[in-house]
């Protein structure tokens, strides 16, 4: 690299801090400027390593985040230049940090508030190693065609419009980041573009100066037209016209000191920059703009004509043969991000999934649009809930109770049925409360507890299609299926099932019509005839009941059928069981009970001698 020159296509640089925009930014720019690789290759964040997911084009790469400057510079020891984010607070230390290292020759540091007296031992050391830091308070610069230093040039949009994909023949630099984006864009329209843009940062003492870029720029047969801003405040301006009397500078300038309107306005003004205050009638920019215009610069009468001059100088530049104007391309596109294009209405595409009973989305968490908060306040209760997101419906105080009634009295029927037993034989076995769980409700079908779903339907069968109860039972017998909901083990006619009983008073006392349920009670008459516990069982009794109750809250038989496919129907008997399982599998747990195995004495061992030879 020549010593003129700080940023070339091969420059790679770190990040200093957990600028993730700033590192999207710059590998996009990268990416337009048809580069082969990122510019930055590692992020130092001492807060955390790992990486970073950052897009390349349309893919996506991984940036490493490095913990020091010195892990950085042993790993990527090319890499030379360094975007320091650090805030003020630690940026000092950081650059002087980075200095101290062998390989890392270019810093911009883009802190404001550094004092003058750190920006000075800076300046001081950076000079006495041969190294260049650009800032404090910069937003840094461009190389067009080859490198952006952090958010310099503002949006790829910007960077398209001011070509600043591929170089052209103009050096600028200026103080303010802010003008430096304004100027990239009328030096694109009235020349052939940027080769280098700075913005030195609107600190009193800048660590690099106006002059020492445009003395780089001098050096540099690329660039042909120096072009420049500079600020009310301070003498820098004056070391310009020096050297442009001195013939240090000798390519075309054209240069304008903003803040000309200072001497309108009442008393001292100190515009945005910390070094933006004239304290002398030398500083102004009426003085300096006179001071460079009398030393051979282009100065225009005002920055309405900024552009005019450099164009007129470019025009002169192209004729006299001195600029060959570079050829333009189209860049490649640089993909929008996909929330920003969602949030600009630019892109959609379809769902994979639907949602039609909850939306997290919002403040408030809701349950078919009722808010959580909502829920509480209104006690819709486990009832209300399951009526929101099983039914889609803010189902009656009553329809509520029912279903919480059913839930606490099939919670449990003790440790000897499938479900309990194979939740105690897994938590003896040591395994996990979701594993012990879930060995239980695997048991549920259509001999326990998932009769529900199956009882609703085949008495619908049998209601709707007009059959009696005799000739159900017969029908089914023919098709030699079991009633659903019909029998149990344990439960007859002598023994009846409480908890049918507290069911049928329940419904009987509060549903309008309980005429499933009647059906059901007509089949059992019939049933119990052939053997006295074929009783309608808890399975049978909620599956009736349920049918009931949903048709009083006015479904219809088509959303009873869709829900009766769906088998939302066993659904209650799983909710309310998986409370007794996990009670059981805690209950194992705490009595500490070992693995279990069946008793011997209770197996029939019925074992041929020899197996059967076959073939
Ligand atoms: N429909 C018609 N006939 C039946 C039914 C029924 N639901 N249940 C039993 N029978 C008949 C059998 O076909 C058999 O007849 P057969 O002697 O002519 O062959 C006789 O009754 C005895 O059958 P078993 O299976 O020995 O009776 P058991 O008392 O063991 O059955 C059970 C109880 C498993 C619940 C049985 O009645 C059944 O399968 N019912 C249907 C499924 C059901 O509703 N399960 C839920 C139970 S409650 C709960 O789990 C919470
Ligand atoms: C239960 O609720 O688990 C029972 O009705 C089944 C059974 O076998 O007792």
């Amino acid at each position: 690299m020549k010593d003129y020159e700080l940023f070339t296509r091969d420059t790679k640089a770190f990040i200093y801090g957990g600028q993730t925009a700033a590192l999207q930014r710059m590998l996009d720019f990268d990416y337009m400027c048809r580069k082969d690789s990122p510019s930055v290759v590692a992020l130092i964040t001492p807060e955390r390593g790992g990486y970073e997911k950052v897009f390349w084009g349309t893919h996506e790469i991984r940036v490493p985040r490095l913990r020091s400057i010195a892990e950085a510079v042993a790993q990527f020891p090319d890499a030379d230049v360094m975007v320091n984010f650090a805030s003020q607070r630690s940026a000092f230390d950081v650059t002087m940090e980075a200095l101290a290292t062998d390989t890392i020759r270019t810093i911009a540091v883009i802190a404001e508030g550094v004092p003058e007296r750190q920006s000075r031992i800076m300046a001081a050391t950076a000079k006495q190693r041969g190294k260049w830091i650009i800032g404090p308070a910069t937003v840094g610069g461009v190389k067009a065609g080859a490198f952006k230093i952090g958010n310099a040039a503002g949006t790829m949009e910007n960077i398209r419009m001011a070509k600043l994909y591929r170089p052209g023949s103009v050096g600028f630099v200026s103080v303010s980041g802010g003008l430096s984006n304004e100027a990239y864009n009328i030096i694109a329209r009235n020349t052939d573009g940027l080769n280098e843009g700075i913005a030195i940062g609107g600190d009193a003492f800048p660590s690099s100066t106006l002059l020492d870029h445009l003395l780089r720029y001098e050096a540099n047969p690329d660039i042909k037209l120096l072009v420049c801003l500079g600020e009310v405040g301070g003498t820098a301006e004056y070391e310009i016209a020096a050297a442009v009397k001195s013939g240090r500078i000798k390519k075309p300038l054209v240069m304008w000191v903003t803040g000309t309107c200072a001497k309108v306005l009442p008393g001292q003004v100190q515009f945005g920059h910390a070094g933006a205050k004239a304290d002398s009638a030398q500083e102004t920019a009426d003085a300096k703009n006179q001071a460079l215009r009398a030393a051979g610069v282009i100065v225009p009468n005002s920055f309405d004509d900024y552009h005019l001059r450099i164009h007129e100088t470019y025009a002169r530049l192209v004729q006299e043969g001195v600029i060959t104007p570079a050829e333009d391309f189209e860049p490649p596109q640089i993909p929008l991000d996909y929330n920003q294009a969602i949030a600009e209405g630019r892109v959609r595409r379809p769902t994979h999934f639907v949602s039609t009973i909850c939306d997290e989305r919002g403040e408030v968490h809701n349950y078919a649009g009722v808010p959580i908060d909502e829920v509480i306040e209104q006690k819709y209760g486990i009832g209300g809930v399951i009526g929101l997101l099983w039914f889609k419906k803010d189902i009656p105080v009553h329809a509520r109770e029912f279903l919480e009634m059913v839930i606490q009295i099939i919670a449990d029927h003790g440790p000897a049925v499938s479900g309990a037993h194979n939740t105690i034989v897994a938590a003896r076995a040591g395994k996990d409360l979701i594993s012990s769980l879930v060995s239980g409700l695997l048991t549920i079908g259509p001999r326990f507890g998932g009769a529900v779903n199956g009882a609703a339907e085949h008495f619908l069968y049998g209601l709707r299609n007009g059959l009696s109860p005799r000739e159900f039972v017969e029908a089914m017998k023919r098709k030699n299926v079991r009633i659903q909901g019909i029998g149990h083990r344990l439960h007859s006619l002598e023994n009846p099932d409480e908890r049918v009983e507290i069911m049928k008073n329940y419904a009987k006392t509060h549903f309008k019509r309980t005429e499933l349920l009647d059906y059901a009670l007509a089949v059992e008459q019939v049933t119990t005839k052939k053997k006295t516990n074929l009783i309608l069982n808890v399975d049978g009794c909620i599956g009736v009941l349920l049918v009931d109750l949903l048709k009083e809250i006015s479904f219809s038989d088509g959303e009873i059928d869709e829900m009766i496919a769906a088998g939302l129907f066993n659904a209650l008997f799983v909710l309310g069981r998986s409370i007794g399982l996990m009670g059981h599998y805690f209950d194992q747990k705490r009595l500490g009970e070992p693995l279990y195995r069946h008793p011997l004495d209770d197996i029939l061992y019925d074992v041929p001698k020899q197996p059967e030879k076959v073939g």
